[in-house]
């Protein structure tokens, strides 16, 4: 894949995530980062989604966690959803195998381009 264009660095500081064609790309304070946006919950876009205090990425739908550097839910749905037994095992262990994609950010005069 050819390198995209996400923006200027100020298009995207620190805690914010945006979507650029099918990756959501943000800025987990400081360290950029591009994944793939479908949930591998329900599907859900993850450019909807926000940073919490850890750096983590969470679906906008069920609060999901993600490691954005591995691709891999580190907390199942929440809600009603928290409840149901082994849903939050199972998802984490369903992304340990089947991870978010993930592509290379990087920064170029104050551009930031996704892709290689
Ligand atoms: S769709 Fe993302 S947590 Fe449910």
């Amino acid at each position: 894949m050819s390198a995209q264009r996400v923006g200027t660095v100020s298009d995207l500081p620190p805690g914010k995530v945006i979507g650029v064609g099918r990756y959501a790309v943000g800025n987990a304070y400081g360290n950029y980062f591009a994944v793939t946006r479908r949930c591998r919950h329900l599907g859900a876009d993850l450019a909807g989604g926000a940073i919490d205090d850890t750096g983590c990425l969470v679906c906008p739908w069920h609060q999901s966690t993600y490691d954005v550097m591995t691709g891999r839910m580190v907390r199942g749905p929440q809600g009603v959803l928290a409840k149901v037994p082994g849903l939050d095992f199972s998802y984490r262990m369903l992304t340990r195998v089947l991870p978010l994609g993930r592509t290379r950010v990087t920064e170029r005069d104050g551009e930031l381009y996704i892709g290689d």
